[in-house]
C-alpha cells in the first residue's frame, strides 16, 4: 500500500540504496486498533488493555514511522537518529525491545536509548537537542500509577526541537492507526543489552547506543544554574530539605544532582528508587498523592495537621513518574503551582545565570492556571501568553523567542533550556531563590523561609487564591452533559442568588489561535468570569485512561497590601487558608451547577 511505498523510499534513502527487498522479510500483517488517539500528552491505556491487545505497540510505532518517513526528505533521512527511553514503569522493557526491532526494520539509522530504558521527560528533551536527533520516543504514562495489575502504560513522541509532538502530527499518527495493515519488525536480531552503556552494532546501517540517562541533562543544568553556589547552600548545617522521587524516574536524577553534585545529605531523598510499579505509589506530586511528604513539611491544609508541633524541613519537593512535574513546599507551606511560576519569574533574572544571558521578554501560562504570573509580567513589561492546557502549546512561543518561562496549574514549570516542563529545574530554581535571599541576610542568621518569600510576593502583587477540584473517572455521558449544559450559557450574563447576595458573571469558552503558526484550538474550557475578578473554569481532562475526569478550577483575587495598610491587616487578607478563602466560591459553584448530583458524587476526588 501507500505506506509500504513510502517506507521503501525512506529506507532506500537512509541506506543509500535504490531497492529495499530486505525490508519485506520483516513485514508483518496487522489490522487497525480502535482508540489509539493521543490525549493531552501521549497515548495512555491500562497495562491490561495494552497487554491483551495484540500489536498495540507495533501499530502505533509503525503509524509514527509512516508519518515520519512521509515528512522526511531523502537528504535528512540519511541521518535518522531517534532517542528512546522512559520512566521505568512496568512494560517499558518489552516495549523498548519491540521499538528497537521495528526501528531496525524501518530504516532508522540509530537509536540512542537510556540505560535500562530510563530517561525522564525533561532529560529526553535535553538529549534530543544535544544529540540533534530527529526526535524521541518516551515510554511513560506520566503521573498515572504503574504496574501489571492496576497500572497504566503510555507512549509519546517528541520532535526535533525536544518538545511534545504538535497536534497536527499526533492527528496524522492517529489517522495512520486507523488504516494500518502492516508493520516492519526485525525478529532475527539479538535482544539489545540495555543494562550497560555503550554502542551496540546490530546490523549494517543500524546501531543502538545505550547512554547514561543523566549525563546530557546534568551537563545542561551546569549551564543553567550556579551549581557551586547551590552546593554551598544545600550543605549549610542550618538548612534542610526533603525531595520525594515517588519511586519513579526522578530518583536516578536526584541522587546524581542533589547528592552527587550538590553534596546534600543522602537522607534528603526519599522514595528515590526507580521501581516498575513505583512501589504502589501514585506518582503524582500533589497534596493527595504526596501526602506523606506534605505531612513531613506540615503543609497539609489546616485541620488535617498540627502545624507547629515540630521543627519542619525548610524546603520540600516532589516529582511525578517521568520527572516533568514538581510540587514545592516550605515548612508549613504549600506553594500552588500557579504561584510557583510567578515567583520563579519574579526572581529568575536575579538568581539564575541562564536568564542573565537569555533575558526574559515574555512568559506564558495555560488558561486554567491562575493569573499570578500576569501580575509579574505586567510590572516587568513582559508579554504574557495564555495557552490551552498542554505543554505542547508553549513550544512555538519558545522556538520563536517570545517566552522564556512558562507554567501550568498541573504542577508543570519550565523554561527554554529544554522544551518540556522540568521538575528538577523547578526545584533548583527555588533553591536558587532561597540561596539568593539568604545570601544577603545578616551573617549568622538562618536561611530566609519559604513563607517569608511567599508573604512578600503576595504583599507586592496580591494573591490569587486558587484550587482545583477533580472528579475522576466519572461517567463520560454525565461529564459531557455537564459541559453541554455549561456551554449553553456561553455568551450570556448570569445573575444568580448566592448565600452572600447576588453573584454576577459572564460565561465564555476559551479558544486559542497560535500567534506563531496560526493554528487554532477550540472548546478549551468554559469560564465563569465574575464581576469581582473571581474566575471558575470547567474542562474535561485529556490525560485519563478510562472514563472522564472533570476539572473545576477556582480562583479569587485579593489585592496587594495598600500603602497605608499594616502588615498584619494585609496578612489577614493575604495569608488566609486557601480552603477557607475559596469556600464561598466553592459553595456557590456546587449549588449553581448541581455538579454533585450531575456527576453522582458527593465531593471531589482530588483537591489541589
Ligand atoms: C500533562 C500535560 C500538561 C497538562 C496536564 C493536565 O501533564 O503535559 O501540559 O497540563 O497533563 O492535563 P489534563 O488534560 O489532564 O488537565
Ligand atoms: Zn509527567
Amino acid at each position: 500500500g501507500a505506506s509500504a511505498r513510502r517506507l521503501t523510499q525512506w529506507r532506500a534513502a537512509a541506506a543509500g540504496q535504490t531497492s529495499t527487498d530486505t525490508q519485506h522479510q520483516y513485514r508483518k500483517a496487522t489490522a487497525p486498533i480502535a482508540g489509539q488517539k493521543t490525549g493531552t500528552s501521549g497515548l495512555r491505556k491500562t497495562v491490561q488493555e495494552v497487554q491483551r491487545t495484540p500489536n498495540f505497540v507495533e501499530n502505533w510505532i509503525q503509524a509514527l514511522f509512516n508519518v515520519l518517513s512521509e515528512s522526511r526528505d531523502a537528504a535528512s533521512a540519511a541521518a535518522c537518529v531517534l532517542c528512546l527511553g522512559g520512566d521505568g514503569r512496568y512494560f517499558n522493557r518489552e516495549a523498548c525491545d519491540v521499538i528497537i526491532r521495528m526501528a531496525a526494520a524501518n530504516g532508522v539509522n540509530k537509536i540512542i536509548v537510556g540505560r535500562d530504558g530510563i530517561m525522564s521527560t525533561p532529560a529526553m528533551s535535553a538529549l534530543i537537542r544535544a544529540r540533534k536527533a530527529a526526535g524521541g520516543i518516551i515510554l511513560t504514562a506520566s503521573h498515572n500509577p504503574g504496574g501489571p495489575e492496576h497500572g497504566d502504560w503510555g507512549i509519546k513522541y517528541n520532535i526535533q526541537s525536544g518538545g511534545p509532538a504538535t497536534e497536527a502530527l499526533t492527528d496524522k499518527i492517529f489517522a495512520e492507526t486507523l488504516s494500518i495493515t502492516e508493520f516492519y519488525l526485525n525478529d532475527r536480531m539479538e535482544p539489545t543489552d540495555l543494562s550497560c552503556v555503550g554502542t551496540k552494532h546490530c546490523d549494517d546501517g543500524f546501531c543502538v547506543e545505550v547512554v547514561d540517562p543523566v549525563h546530557e541533562y546534568a551537563k545542561l543544568l551546569e549551564t543553567v544554574f550556579d551549581m557551586n553556589r547551590l552546593a554551598a547552600f544545600v550543605q549549610r548545617p542550618d538548612f534542610s530539605f526533603v525531595y520525594d522521587g515517588m519511586n519513579a524516574v526522578s530518583g536516578e536524577y536526584a541522587y546524581r544532582v542533589f547528592v552527587g553534585r550538590l553534596g546534600a545529605p543522602a537522607d534528603s531523598l526519599r522514595n528515590c528508587k526507580c521501581l516498575e510499579d513505583f512501589g504502589g505509589i501514585h506518582p503524582d506530586p500533589n497534596l493527595t498523592y504526596a501526602a506523606d511528604l506534605a505531612r513531613i513539611l506540615g503543609a497539609l491544609p489546616s485541620g488535617s495537621e498540627d502545624r507547629c508541633s515540630e521543627k519542619r524541613p525548610d524546603f520540600g519537593a516532589a516529582s511525578d513518574g517521568d520527572g516533568d512535574r514538581n510540587m514545592i513546599l516550605g515548612a508549613n507551606l504549600f506553594v500552588s503551582p500557579s504561584d510557583s511560576v510567578a515567583v520563579i519569574a519574579e526572581y529568575a533574572e536575579a538568581v539564575i545565570p541562564y536568564f542573565q544571558v537569555n533575558s526574559i521578554t515574555g512568559v506564558a501560562r495555560s488558561m486554567p492556571t491562575s493569573r499570578a504570573l500576569d501580575q509579574v509580567a505586567a510590572r516587568r513589561g513582559w508579554s504574557c501568553y495564555e495557552t490551552p492546557t498542554g505543554w505542547k502549546y508553549f513550544g512555538n512561543l519558545m522556538d520563536a523567542g517570545r517566552i522564556a518561562i512558562c507554567g501550568e496549574e498541573s504542577f508543570g514549570t519550565g523554561s527554554t533550556h529544554v522544551r518540556e516542563k522540568d521538575g528538577l529545574w523547578a526545584v533548583l530554581a527555588w533553591l536558587s531563590i532561597l540561596e539568593y535571599r539568604s545570601r544577603s541576610a545578616p551573617s549568622g542568621s538562618a536561611p530566609v523561609s519559604m513563607s517569608q518569600i511567599m508573604q512578600e510576593h503576595w504583599h507586592k502583587y496580591g494573591r490569587h487564591y486558587y484550587g482545583r477540584h477533580d472528579y475522576e473517572k466519572v461517567q463520560s455521558d454525565a461529564a459531557d452533559q455537564l459541559m453541554a449544559w455549561l456551554r449553553s450559557f456561553v455568551g450570556s450574563e448570569v445573575s444568580a442568588a448566592s448565600q452572600e447576595g447576588a453573584c454576577n458573571f459572564t460565561v465564555d469558552e476559551f479558544s486559542y489561535v497560535d500567534p506563531v503558526d496560526g493554528s487554532s484550538a477550540s472548546q478549551q474550557g468554559v469560564r465563569l468570569l465574575f464581576t469581582d475578578g473571581a474566575r471558575v473554569v470547567f474542562r474535561l481532562s485529556g490525560t485519563g485512561s478510562s472514563g472522564a475526569t472533570v476539572r473545576v478550577y477556582l480562583e479569587r483575587y485579593e489585592p496587594p497590601r495598600a500603602p497605608n495598610e499594616s502588615a498584619s491587616a494585609a496578612d489577614s487578607r493575604l495569608a488566609r487558608d486557601v480552603t477557607v478563602a475559596l469556600d464561598p466560591l466553592v459553595q456557590f459553584v456546587a449549588q449553581w451547577t448541581s455538579i454533585h448530583a450531575r456527576l453522582c458524587r458527593t465531593s471531589p476526588d482530588v483537591i489541589t
